[in-house]
């Protein structure tokens, strides 16, 4: 952690921000009782199990456990840093931050933070080239592509210049290394060994933004028919294009509103649909669909509207999809496009109106599938066969549930082959069952089986009153947990509740940032209490107890290693004081330190 958020300025951004507005801006939300419901992004799932407590500022998933407040959802949600997370909800709070002093000595650094710092510089770099002299023929070729000046200032578009240092030299002059640039893919070292020179060379460049708006990597186009037509940034620290989209920063609103995703291939594609009014489509990278891309994307909407090239190699392209949409229970839809077209060449040619169309019409993907392949196969029986077999297998990839026994009626109507010869040859080929609808029921997600510093968590953020509080402190909890994080929040907690009558557990969540109790406090506050009543503090007491007996073997233990080198060393004198306080301890242990009876 770079920085160093005094607590008030939490709780400040923690009182004005929803959580419920922030995690709208990731998933669709449904209404449960006085709560919210959605699928949860952080396992698959069908049915929503992840629930937002507005009042208690909280998120937790009843499905895999995942807990947390505002903070840790956009850390979880976007791989953000706690400062990053704060920095951002602090905008949305209105609230002002100190000075940044990220940099600064005595501050280490965010892990990335320079990365992200020289694509920014290139990034503006190229903006002002094309809007330079240098970028007259660039800005020329972008407005005859359909781009206004205000479209290219608002999606970052730029031109690196022709030449082979312009960027190198920028970027020293800025005092920022050539390793950093080479580590950001911005240059390529010299075949010679000696120097480097600028990756990107007199094309128009994409930056490819994550959802924090932040660039990790580029595109660069060439703006003749020379090859190669594209060159992007290589895989770096920051830049793993199989987890990234094209424009899903500026798509991901409408998506949600729309209820709504189209995926298109090219850059000039996702610019196009987005000028023609859909701003819901996002381009994949140049490379295969990933699971990684189809549960971001699942996450704003489940309705998918595949785009692919309306040829041979779009179509087997499109058909590669399914192992990855199926699994994550996405049933996408394809856009068939007229020969020869991409999605940017018609709209442009034909309107909006007439992708609308096509996006209307569109068959699911699967549908698509098995219907042209069952004919694909002709008439040879043992060809058919083989190719029953391999439909039947790509279906059984839908997780078990109502759509797969349909897809399976389906393909038995189109092969003429009964639906159970067809479940029976599912079973056989035993394929891995992955089951993202099936989550454990609340009941056994709770608090069973659950050690001594667990329970005591629990009881506490479940009952935050004044007599338990009292009660860790009177018995100095804090200071006989393993963990320091703990330690912290249940004195700053207890101390809050002792001295004020009450206190919000979740007001010291962030104590617990990143430890491997804060999933557990978010299950402690989002469900109902384990225990009631008296039992609550028979059950912490009990807990209690079982820390001192903890203590006590630890001591015993350290004791007698202590004493049997005093014996080997013959030093009497050490040996009798050792004895006499192993005596107090075995006293401690006969008298249990909570009194039991209350
Ligand atoms: N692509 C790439 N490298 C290439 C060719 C293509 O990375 N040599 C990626 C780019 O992301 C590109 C997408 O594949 O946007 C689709 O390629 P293509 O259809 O050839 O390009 P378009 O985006 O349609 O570009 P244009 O309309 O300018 O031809
Ligand atoms: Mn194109």
């Amino acid at each position: 952690m770079s920085r160093n958020f005094a607590q008030e300025l939490i709780e400040e951004i923690k009182a004005r921000v929803s959580i419920r507005e922030v995690v709208a801006d990731y998933l669709t939300l449904g209404k449960a009782g006085a709560n919210w419901k959605a699928l949860c992004p952080f396992h698959r799932e069908k049915t929503p199990s992840f629930m937002v407590h507005e009042g208690k500022g909280i998120f937790h998933c009843f499905g895999c456990g995942e807990s947390g407040n505002i903070f840790t959802f956009l850390m979880k949600m976007e791989g953000a840093s706690f400062p990053e997370a704060v920095e951002k909800l602090a905008k949305r709070a209105g609230v002002e931050l100190p000075r940044d002093d990220r940099g600064q000595k005595n501050q280490e650094p965010d892990e990335h933070y320079l990365l992200y710092r020289v694509n920014e510089l290139a990034q503006k770099f190229y903006q002002a080239q094309l809007f330079s002299p240098e970028g007259v023929t660039a800005l020329e070729y972008l407005r005859k592509r359909g781009l206004s000046r205000a479209e290219l200032e608002r999606l970052g578009l730029g031109y690196a210049p022709a030449g082979w240092e312009n960027l190198i030299r920028h970027l020293e002059g800025r005092g920022l290394s050539s390793k950093l640039a080479l580590e950001a893919g911005l240059i390529v070292p010299r075949e010679s060994g000696d120097g480097h020179y600028d990756r990107f060379r007199d094309r128009v460049m994409f930056p490819i933004h994550d959802l924090m708006g932040r660039v990790r990597g580029f595109g660069g186009r060439v703006m003749d028919d020379s090859l190669p037509k594209y060159i992007n940034s290589p895989e770096t620290p920051i830049y793993k294009k199989g987890e990234m989209l094209y424009g899903l920063d500026l798509a991901k609103e409408a998506i949600r509103k729309k209820d709504r995703a189209i995926i298109v291939e090219g850059y000039f594609d996702r610019i196009s649909l987005d000028l023609y009014g859909f701003k819901e489509a996002v381009a994949s990278l140049g490379t295969a669909f990933t699971e990684a891309q189809a549960r971001v994307i699942g996450r704003y909407s489940r309705n998918i509207y595949l785009i692919f090239d309306a040829d041979e190699a779009g179509r087997k392209a499109s058909f590669r999809a399914l192992p990855i949409f199926l699994p994550a229970g996405l049933l996408p839809y394809l856009v068939l496009m007229p020969e020869g077209n991409d999605p940017d060449d018609l709209v442009r040619k034909a309107g909006a109106e007439a992708l609308e169309s096509l996006i209307a019409s569109a068959p699911r993907l699967l549908d698509y599938f098995l219907e042209t392949q069952i004919h694909a196969a002709g008439t040879d029986l043992a060809q058919k066969a083989a190719q029953v077999r391999e439909l039947t297998q790509t279906v059984a990839l839908i997780p078990m549930g109502l759509e797969r026994e349909l897809y399976l009626k389906k393909l038995s109507e189109l092969s003429g082959i009964s639906l159970s010869r067809l479940e029976r040859t599912i079973l056989r080929e035993r394929i891995p069952e992955r089951q993202p609808g099936r989550q454990e029921a609340p009941e056994k997600t709770a608090f069973n089986r659950l050690g001594s510093e667990e329970l005591i968590l629990v009881c506490l953020v479940n009952n935050p009153i004044p007599e338990l509080a009292r009660l860790m402190l009177e018995q100095k909890v804090p200071e006989k947990v393993s963990d320091s994080a703990l330690a912290q929040y249940l004195l700053s907690l207890s101390g809050e509740i002792a001295q004020k009558g009450a206190g919000d557990p979740v007001n010291f969540f962030h104590l617990l940032n990143g430890s491997r109790w804060e999933g557990l406090a978010g299950r402690a506050l989002s469900e109902r209490s384990p225990y009631a009543g008296d039992q609550i503090f028979e059950v912490v007491k009990d807990a209690i107890a079982e820390l001192d007996k903890r203590k006590v073997s630890e001591k015993d233990s350290e004791l007698n290693q202590r004493l049997s080198a005093a014996k080997n060393e013959g030093n009497q004198e050490l040996v009798l004081e050792l004895l006499s306080e192993k005596n107090r301890l075995i006293q401690l242990k006969r008298k249990p330190t909570v009194n039991r009876a209350g």
